[in-house]
Formats: C-alpha cells, sequence, structure tokens
C-alpha cells in the first residue's frame, strides 16, 4: 500500500520524508491556498523533495482550459500527477491527457459508477473521498469495497487512492479492503504509531534495564 501525504506545506513534508514511509503527495486548490504559495513554486518544490507522484490540480472547469492548465502543471517536473474533477468535461480531460501519456487523478469521487467512468477514461488514480461520505451519514468505506470489486472484475489498471482519510481507523479499513493509495493528513501519520501498550511496555523494558547496569557496546 503507498501512502502519500495529503498537503502543500513543504516543511511538513520534508519532515516525513526521512522517514521512507512517504511515496507521494497529494494538493488540492484549498490545500495550495493554506499553503500561501503560487501553486508552480510549491508544487516544484514538492516534486524536488518527494520523487513519487505529486498531484496538481486544475482549477478550470472546461475541457479546453482544463488542457491548457494540465499540461502547463505536468510540464513543473516528471513526476506531476494532473488532477481533475469527475465532471464530464474532467473525464474527457482524462482521457486526452492520458493518450498523451500525462498521468491523471481523478478526484471528488462519490459513486462506484463515477470510478468505472475514470478507469475507462484512462485515470492512473481514482480518489474517493471517504472521509466527506461519511460526513453525510453514509458509509465512505464501502465505496471503497465497492470499486475495488468493479475494477478487479475486469482488470483495470487504474489505482484506487482512498481520500479524505481523517483517523486511523479509515487506514486499517482501506488497507483491508486493498486500496493501492491512501493520502491522508501527518497528523494520522503520528497516529498510526501509537499504542499505549507500546509506550508501556517500552517503560518497563527499560526500567529493568536500567537496574540491571549493563550498556550495549
Ligand atoms: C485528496 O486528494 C483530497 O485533497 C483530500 O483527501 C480531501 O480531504 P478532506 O475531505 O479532509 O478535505
Amino acid at each position: 500500500m503507498k501512502f502519500f501525504l495529503d498537503t502543500a506545506i513543504t516543511d511538513e513534508i520534508k519532515q516525513y520524508a526521512d522517514t521512507g514511509l512517504v511515496d507521494g503527495v497529494t494538493t488540492n486548490p484549498s490545500l495550495i491556498v493554506k499553503s500561501g504559495r503560487k501553486i508552480e513554486e510549491v508544487i516544484a518544490e514538492i516534486c524536488d523533495i518527494i520523487p513519487g507522484p505529486v498531484s496538481a490540480e486544475v482549477v478550470a472547469t472546461e475541457y479546453s482550459e482544463m488542457i491548457s492548465e494540465g499540461r502547463g502543471l505536468a510540464k513543473i517536473a516528471d513526476n506531476v500527477v494532473v488532477k481533475v474533477p469527475l465532471t464530464e468535461d474532467g473525464l474527457k480531460a482524462c482521457y486526452t491527457f492520458s493518450q498523451e501519456g500525462i498521468k491523471v487523478n481523478v478526484t471528488l469521487c462519490f459513486s462506484p459508477l463515477q470510478a468505472l467512468l475514470a478507469a475507462k477514461s484512462g485515470a492512473t488514480f481514482i480518489s474517493p473521498f471517504v472521509g466527506r461520505v461519511d460526513d453525510i451519514g453514509l458509509d465512505g468505506m464501502q465505496l471503497i469495497g465497492d470499486i475495488k470489486e468493479i475494477y478487479d472484475n475486469y482488470g483495470f489498471a487504474t489505482q484506487i487512492l482512498a481520500a479524505s482519510i481523517r483517523h486511523p481507523f479509515h487506514m486499517l479499513e482501506a488497507a483491508k479492503m486493498g486500496a493501492d493509495v491512501a493520502t491522508f493528513p501527518a497528523k494520522v501519520l503520528d497516529q498510526m504509531y501509537k499504542h499505549p501498550l507500546t509506550d508501556k511496555g517500552l517503560a518497563a523494558f527499560l526500567k529493568d534495564w536500567e537496574k540491571s547496569g549493563q550498556k550495549i557496546g
């Protein structure tokens, strides 16, 4: 399972890059605005820090404008993945980009049939928004399961990128369901390390060791 960080804050990305756990980065227009920086500049810097896929989203909603924005974003670095919304124009742009060899992340996916359309349009990644489905009282994780079943039925190469992950339980469920990738804020990664029995066990080991007076090396 690949791990992507869902942020445009480069200091945060640098902090986690050394763990070897970060395979890529996703951004969206809201995250870019939150970074307070120009999109081209921040995406270029992220692409330098992380060699894996870095999603940069178009903001145009009309096909030809999406194509122009997407081609511009793709030129920033070889590891840019152009992100397009799951609309009719977005999927048409996805098809064009895929024909040109530009990798595409289709975002704002909320139904298995939308995901089927994205796969048929040549998407590299499909981003089902688990947390936002939960927010309206439905089961976001069911969406991952349904997409997985459909993609497996037909052998689609499109990777399922579980997005809008809010807590470690989402991660657990996404991993059990076989999502190819999960994108999440750094705080979810921090939470994944933690277990009270690990802390308790380590404290007990160190206490015993200290009593013994032994040293390693
Ligand atoms: C993914 O690409 C999206 O940017 C992100 O996961 C959305 O998460 P949110 O619903 O917590 O804003």
